[in-house]
């Protein structure tokens, strides 16, 4: 193969005879607001697309290329090069070497996404679904919903606020659900080509179950695992799957709650539900792995932690090495904040090797968080890059998908009653009715519209030195995918 200049690269490279390349539907309507790269921006009537994409013939690659001076998976093809011997770069595919298989990739229909894909016309929200979960979009099989309210919500709310509840009489999903999240879920599962893999998160117990009587700040469940509240909290979840299903969704996977260690932490500012991993071992062995498994969704997948992957492998060692927790428990769900602070090898590779029947999943990432480089940033392609490392480096250690974090958002990177501003791959401009694709909804196509649920990580080496970052599959179809990036 031949020297890689550009930036993100995807080769699909077709081992199956083949049909026509696809040219795609529509080229970026590219817009600059001064920052490295730019934004592509999307209307009622247009938004750029890659199309539906076809293998190439037999012997030939495809490949797709975004970068920084505004390429955004521009096709190309070439002919396929066994035992080259020429100059530049060689990466070679082993296939004999297989590792895990991708489950998906997607965002959450959080309140904030949902109000904003809500402010465009049906015209322009119809684009917008159909640029993540149609086959001419980006393929997002994964959705991940908060249960009730969390920080990108426009008030603060459970499904249960009634004091003293315990049999949650009146547990009920509140507008946000019923007007909102469930009627886009329903549309974006009516876009897709396959059932949509769903996710339900709680960032917070109701204020009348917790230490606190708070649904922010540091706070845990009153009484002990297996006691009156904790026995509640576990039906909560129940309760919720019952009430969606009403709608027609039923949900793949639940975690056991959003960033516990933020309810660890005194006056912590939004949402959240403190857990020691002794305490979620402790729940889940008594409380929630029986409730579920008494439900009519005993088949729901349960993962743990739904915080950041710097609390691994210790969390992982409490939750997991218990039998009575562990039988109950499917994966275990990472976020991406404080990544570079903990290398992937010592938290994600050394949980897998202990733990290789649970899996590893990425249930939140987001860009604009951090105080030094807040909220949006129109055509950023630094963040684009940021994504795609981060979901190579995951890949290359056992993650089986990654989950953005709101599907979208407004100019501001809300709305969220605290405030904490952060970037989406869909910046909303609901006064004109248009949305600005991101250079960082591009890096989420680059892996979510080529690795198909099943796809196999197999092995790849570089010959020589590269400071490429790369990982490549097999797909069910037998085709081969290679992701490469270049940030130098
Ligand atoms: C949408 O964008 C396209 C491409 O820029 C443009 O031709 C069209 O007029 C726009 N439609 C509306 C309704 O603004
Ligand atoms: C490529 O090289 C390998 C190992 O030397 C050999 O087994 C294989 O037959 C070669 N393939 C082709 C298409 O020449
Ligand atoms: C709770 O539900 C019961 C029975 O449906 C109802 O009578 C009562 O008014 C509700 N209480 C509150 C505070 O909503
Ligand atoms: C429910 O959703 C499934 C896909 O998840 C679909 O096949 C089915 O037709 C839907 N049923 C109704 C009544 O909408
Ligand atoms: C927490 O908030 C309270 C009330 O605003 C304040 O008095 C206290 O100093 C805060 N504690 C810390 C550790 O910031």
């Amino acid at each position: 193969m031949a020297s890689l200049l550009p930036s993100l690269l995807l080769m699909a490279l077709g081992f199956l005879p083949a049909v026509t390349l696809s040219a795609g539907s529509g080229k970026c309507v590219a817009r600059s607001f001064g920052h490295d790269s730019v934004v592509c921006k999307c209307n009622s009537t247009y938004c750029d697309s890659v199309g539906s994409v076809t293998l190439p013939p037999l012997g030939q690659y495809s490949s797709y290329l975004s970068n920084m001076a505004g390429s955004r998976l521009e096709p190309g093809q070439g002919q396929i090069q066994v035992n080259s011997t020429g100059q530049g770069l060689r990466l070679t595919i082993t296939s004999y070497q297989k590792y895990q298989r991708i489950k998906g990739f997607g965002g959450a229909m959080t309140d904030a996404a949902a109000i904003n894909i809500m402010s465009l016309s049906s015209g322009a929200q119809e684009q917008l679904l159909r640029q993540y979960f149609s086959s001419e979009g980006i393929g997002y099989s994964v959705v991940r919903v908060p249960m009730a309210s969390c920080d990108f919500s426009t008030h603060l709310y459970t499904y249960a606020d009634t004091p003293e509840d315990y049999n949650l009489d009146n547990f009920t999903l509140l507008p946000e659900d019923i007007n909102m999240k469930i009627p886009l879920l329903q549309h974006a599962q009516a876009l897709s080509p396959h059932p949509l893999s769903l996710l339900a998160s709680a960032w917070s117990a109701p204020a009348w179950m917790k230490t606190n009587g708070a649904l922010t700040g540091k706070g845990s469940l009153k009484g002990k695992p297996g006691g009156k509240v904790h026995k509640s909290w576990a039906q909560y979840y129940i309760r919720f799957l019952e009430e969606y299903a009403k709608y027609n969704l039923t949900f793949w996977a639940l975690t056991t709650g959003n960033e516990p260690s933020a309810g660890e932490m005194t006056n912590y500012s939004f949402q959240a539900l403190g857990f020691t991993p002794e305490e979620q071992r402790d729940w889940v062995a008594l409380d929630l792995g029986p409730a579920l498994h008494a439900s009519s969704y005993p088949h729901t997948h349960v993962l743990i932690l739904d915080d950041n992957r710097l609390l691994l492998p210790h969390w992982a060692k409490v939750v997991l090495s218990d039998v009575h927790a562990g039988r109950y428990i499917h994966g275990v769900a990472v976020h991406w904040y404080f990544d570079s602070l903990v290398p992937a090898e010592i938290s994600l590779g050394t949980t897998h090797h202990l733990y290789p029947d649970y899996y590893l999943f990425g249930t939140e990432a987001c860009v604009g968080w951090n105080a030094l480089d807040r909220g949006v940033k129109l055509g950023s392609w630094n963040r684009a890059e940021q994504y795609a490392h981060d979901i190579i480096e995951d890949l290359n250690h056992y993650v089986v998908g990654w989950t953005d974090w709101n599907l979208a958002l407004d100019q501001t990177g809300g709305p969220n009653w605290v405030k904490n501003f952060v970037d989406s791959p869909i910046i909303v401009d609901a006064k004109h009715d248009i949305f600005y694709k991101q250079p960082t909804f591009y890096s989420m196509a680059h892996f979510s519209k080529f690795l198909w649920e099943g796809s196999q990580r197999v092995g790849v080496s570089a010959c020589g030195e590269t400071h490429l970052e790369y990982s490549a599959f097999i797909r069910p179809d037998s085709s081969v995918v290679l992701i490469i990036l270049n940030r130098y």
